[in-house]
């Protein structure tokens, strides 16, 4: 082989080694996630708002959604039945005041987050943009939780003030006691 040989040889074994090294195993399973993919999964919202969807909608179309979409689970007038929870505060005093929008979400943004991710439960898909903001102006009005022309939008949802606002504090705890 002689000397230049087994150098050509080596310097051949080195650079096919590295490239075996710089090319991840192939197991011919799955394929990349389009960016499409991963932009219908990354839908989180924070409590500021951050991350809510363009659209809007009205107190006066969120109630007819609501009545197509929600009220069987939740009943008619939100205030929850044996399978869905109360959302809407009961104004009689014969329906049991039970927790709901008004007395357990300090903020608005995420029920529009949870409306997308979790409901209705029966449905594969989420609901649209438009149609969520209009049942969260439905819902935040029936609770007598103010919204300004009857409607909201991605630039109105995070100054809604929630009465609920004031009931929560800050876990930042670190060690001590379960509970605050
Ligand atoms: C098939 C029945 C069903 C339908 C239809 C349904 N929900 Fe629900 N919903 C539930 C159940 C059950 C829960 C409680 C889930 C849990 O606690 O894990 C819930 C919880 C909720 C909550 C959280 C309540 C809280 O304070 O914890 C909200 C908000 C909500 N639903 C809104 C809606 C809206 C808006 C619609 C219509 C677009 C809807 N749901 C349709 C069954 C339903």
């Amino acid at each position: 082989v002689g000397l230049r040989g087994g150098l050509a040889t080596l310097a051949g074994c080195l650079a096919l080694a590295a490239c075996r090294k710089a090319e991840p195993p192939i197991y011919d399973v799955g394929r990349p996630a389009a960016s499409s993919e991963i932009a219908a999964w990354d839908i989180d919202v924070n409590a500021l708002g951050a991350g809510l969807p363009a659209g809007g909608g009205s107190v006066h179309d969120g109630e007819a959604y609501y009545g197509a979409l929600c009220a069987a689970c939740h009943g008619p007038r939100g205030e929850g039945t044996a399978t869905g929870a109360q959302l809407i505060r009961p104004e009689s005093a014969t329906v049991p005041l039970r927790r709901n929008i008004a007395t357990h979400w300090p903020y608005a943004p995420p029920l529009l987050d949870y409306i997308r991710r979790a409901m209705p439960p029966n449905r594969g898909q989420p609901l649209g943009a438009d149609t969520l903001y209009a049942i969260v102006a439905y819902l935040l009005d029936a609770n007598h939780i103010s919204v300004a022309n009857a409607r909201v939008d991605s630039a109105t949802l995070a100054r809604v003030l929630m009465p609920a606002r004031g009931r929560f504090v800050l876990d930042d705890r670190r060690g001590g006691r379960e509970l605050r």
